[in-house]
């Protein structure tokens, strides 16, 4: 009864030009290794669940890319939503669509940005959180170990006195604040007990349509109206006229600062969010002058602190650059400070 679902209908615009609202970044090989993002998180959980239980939430746009890079997901796993309503309303389409074929479903529920180093380790936190949620009905969140005040996470603190008789690394939580400012942050990572979320969530199909019923009962009307039409002819245009109507808000915002009995498995396995430039450039080979190169042709002279990428077998060549991102893409081409790169997001929509 465990199932799997892959979030991917972000657009990374961080990853500005590299990442496009046609083709974001978890559909782009990123970092070379001839999988992509999406491919990648696939690999690192598929031992967990039969086929039948791997499901892929997008919006329409990205129908056909998911297709042909998982094409082991059976297509009618594949849920489409006509807009962005970021991820609440996401997880609670594809929960109300697990329950409709099993209400006592376990699932464990990942972003498709994220990259891991070990991943035996992270196969084997995952098994033991679902072990534990299948016993209890909790909800468990991943916890990382801060290593800086970033503002684009979501925070846990945790009760470290005991942990669950259950489960000796899964500890209940104190709090969850999601996007603290800098002040906030730096205040937050000078103690022990707090953590990055890592935006994995692990819970019972029943545990999250409660806590939905709960803090968000308009979204969870729309789908729980739905049951008798999942997986028939009528679901997809249903979903076209209902899914607007639900409110632009993410689960972290929406769920887990107001819930009441949330647990965290502090875990380290090499965790990454491909967030920004500077996220890649951190897991990416540097030359001697920390420079960071993705493509074919690029050649570099009296550059340093540079990540530098094209898409195709274009000749680049950049001198005397301290500290900028250069990219493009086939119409585009961005040249920006690295410590300014917040801003491409900003760029990229203007
Ligand atoms: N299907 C679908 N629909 N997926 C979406 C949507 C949507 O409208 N919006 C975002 N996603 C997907 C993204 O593709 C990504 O894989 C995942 O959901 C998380 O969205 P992000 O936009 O990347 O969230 P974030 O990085 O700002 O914050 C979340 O992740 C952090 C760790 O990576 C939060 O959970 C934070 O608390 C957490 O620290
Ligand atoms: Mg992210």
């Amino acid at each position: 009864r465990n199932h799997l679902v892959i979030m991917a209908g972000g657009v990374g615009s961080r990853f500005w030009p590299m990442s496009t609202e046609d083709n974001p970044k978890q559909f782009i090989d990123i970092l070379g290794v001839g999988r992509t993002l999406l491919q990648l998180t696939y690999d690192r959980f598929k031992e967990i669940c039969p086929l039948e239980n791997v499901w892929v939430v997008t919006n329409k746009k990205y129908a056909a890319l998911v297709r042909e890079q998982l094409p082991e997901v059976p297509a009618e796993n594949i849920l489409l939503e006509p807009c962005r309503r970021n991820t609440a309303p996401c997880i609670a389409y594809v929960t109300w669509r697990i329950k409709a074929i099993n209400p006592k479903a376990n699932v464990v529920i990942t972003p498709s940005d994220h990259f891991v180093t070990d991943v035996e380790e992270f196969r084997r936190v995952i098994k033991s959180c679902m072990k534990f949620t299948a016993e209890t009905g909790a909800i468990v969140t991943l916890g990382m170990s801060p290593t800086r005040p970033e503002t684009g996470y979501g925070y846990i603190q945790a009760d470290l006195s005991t942990s669950s008789p259950r489960n000796r690394e899964i500890y209940r939580i104190d709090s969850f604040r999601e996007k603290p400012d800098l002040e906030t942050a730096k205040e937050y990572i000078s103690h022990k007990n707090y953590f990055w979320n890592a935006g994995i969530f692990v819970w019972s199909v029943s545990t999250i349509v409660n806590a939905f019923r709960v803090y968000c009962p308009t979204i969870s009307k729309i789908f729980e109206s739905m049951l008798p039409i999942y997986g028939t002819p009528a679901e997809r245009e249903t979903i076209d006229q209902r899914y607007p109507e639900c409110e632009n808000i993410s689960v972290d915002y929406a769920i887990m600062e107001k819930a009441e009995e949330i647990f965290v498995c502090p875990a380290s396995f090499g965790w990454t969010d491909l967030g920004t430039w500077t996220s890649l450039m951190l897991l990416k080979h540097h030359d001697l002058y920390g420079n960071t190169t993705i493509g074919e042709n690029i050649q570099l002279y009296d550059s340093h602190n540079c990540v530098v990428h094209t898409l195709n077998e274009k000749k680049v060549v950049v001198q005397g650059l301290d500290g900028y991102i250069v990219a493009e893409n086939d119409n585009s081409l961005l040249v920006c400070k690295l410590s300014e790169e917040q801003r491409i997001r900003q760029f990229a929509e203007e």
